[in-house]
């Protein structure tokens, strides 16, 4: 009995992690690309950046090589952390590691796992060549129902019905003269939640690379921009519709995997790895309701684990998060469950931002019951047979 307490205290001490108790089974991993150069819609044509030379030689839009430790460093963590779980010899049914459709997040991916999987012994062929290649897949971008929610045809047409709803204007109270300001000092028209949002992440780009913001986004940059994102993850997440193309796709997948992890599909995988964008992370933080860190911007390198456990022949999920806030990632709740959230009870909370089928990330028209692009056809035909060309010339001024 003493020795038992002795190794509770003992193992409380040098923080055996609770993850890698006996019960862990699974683990659903996303995480966020390393840090990375603008895309010009991160900037504006009068910037003096608006140059890709400023940024060789990565180019626009790519990972740096500061975003290249941040991510290999996410699967040093990770190896660490599930040092007792994950096998340290790489084996090809181990894991799936898949990323979006994106250079610096294929990048990430390909840094990450040589993170968590250094070549062990047998499998070394280069001496002095610490790394070792692992396959990786990525869907299109306008197929990537998971990762992309900005590729369904859907997507769009609901996302301005909201943001142009009395609801999502009350959401953007107190924050109207933000696009004025901006399209006054760059000559670029700044209209919608979104365009802020991009410039946000040019202007913290420069920021990290140490270079000097203009004079003028001092009063809006960072605090009233950072606001920008929050309303850009509320509306991401306001509508069934719009929750289901933003996280249910995803959570789909999760829990896909997870089941078929439990009628052991693949009895070899213990972890499925998502390299993708801080939105995934933000709408599924959202969607799932965990509150932390909600309206703040998920950092590079920054992600979710879910966690498979079996407990007493129960299944269940542990949610964690990291966004460097505290050392190790941060045990979450859902408001509705547990810390160890039985997966049954899981599955009834997260139902109705699953979507039932692809019909959710189809054009708004055939969707949501609005005239059939058909009537629309027969309507015009009809107005050039009735009204003649002359009339139909009136018409159209
Ligand atoms: C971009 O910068 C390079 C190097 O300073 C310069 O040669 C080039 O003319 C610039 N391009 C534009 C479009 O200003
Ligand atoms: C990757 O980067 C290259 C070079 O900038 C670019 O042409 C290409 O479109 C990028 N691909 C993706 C999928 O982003
Ligand atoms: C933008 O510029 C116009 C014309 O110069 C000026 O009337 C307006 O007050 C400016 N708006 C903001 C928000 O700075
Ligand atoms: C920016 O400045 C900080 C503090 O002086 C320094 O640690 C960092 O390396 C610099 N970053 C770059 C990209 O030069
Ligand atoms: C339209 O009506 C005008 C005058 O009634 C006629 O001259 C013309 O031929 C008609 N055009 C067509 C396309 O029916």
């Amino acid at each position: 009995m003493k020795s038992v307490v002795v190794l509770l205290i003992l193992s409380s001490c040098i923080g055996i992690n609770e993850a890698v108790e006996d019960s862990l089974v699974f683990v659903y991993t996303i995480f966020r690309h390393g840090d990375r150069t603008p895309e010009t819609n991160n900037l504006y044509p009068t910037s003096q950046y608006y140059n890709e030379s400023f940024f060789m030689p990565y180019g626009f839009g790519q990972l740096t090589n500061k975003g290249k430790l941040t991510a290999f460093k996410v699967g040093q963590e990770l190896r660490e952390r599930y040092k007792g779980f994950l096998d340290e010899t790489y084996n090809i049914k181990l894991i799936d590691a898949r990323s979006s459709d994106f250079n610096r997040t294929k990048a990430s991916l390909q840094v990450m796992l040589a993170g968590l999987f250094p070549p062990t012994e047998e499998l070394v062929w280069l001496e002095g060549m610490n790394w070792q290649p692992i396959a990786t897949t990525y869907v299109e971008r306008t197929s990537d129902k998971e990762l992309f929610c900005f590729g369904c045809p859907a997507w769009d047409p609901n996302y301005d019905d909201f943001q142009y709803s009395a609801q999502g204007r009350a959401l953007l109270k107190g924050n109207e003269n933000i696009f004025e300001y901006i399209t006054n000092k760059t000559g670029k028209t700044y209209r919608q939640v979104l365009d802020v949002y991009f410039l946000y992440f040019g202007f913290a780009i420069l920021e990290s690379l140490n270079e000097t913001l203009p004079e003028w986004s001092k009063s809006v940059y960072p605090e009233k921009m950072a606001n920008m994102l929050g309303i850009h993850y509320d509306y991401m997440t306001s509508t069934p519709i719009l929750r289901q193309m933003a996280a249910g796709y995803l959570l789909k997948e999760i829990l896909e995997d997870i089941d078929d992890k439990i009628s052991d599909k693949f009895p070899v995988k213990k972890m499925s790895i998502i390299c993708g964008h801080e939105n995934n992370i933000a709408a599924l933080l959202r969607v799932l309701d965990i509150n932390e860190g909600y309206n703040s911007l998920p950092p590079y390198g920054g992600y979710i684990l879910f966690e498979l456990h079996r407990k007493d022949s129960q299944y269940g999920i542990k949610i964690f998060y990291q966004n460097y806030k505290t050392a190790e990632p941060k045990l979450m709740k859902l408001p509705e469950c547990q810390e160890f959230c039985p997966l049954e009870k899981f599955k009834q909370i997260v139902e109705k931002d699953i979507p039932v089928s692809d019909e959710v990330c189809r054009p708004k028209s055939a969707a949501s019951g609005n005239l059939p692009l058909q009537s629309i056809i027969i309507f015009v035909v009809s107005s050039i047979v009735i009204f003649n060309s002359s009339t139909f010339i009136e018409f159209g001024k």
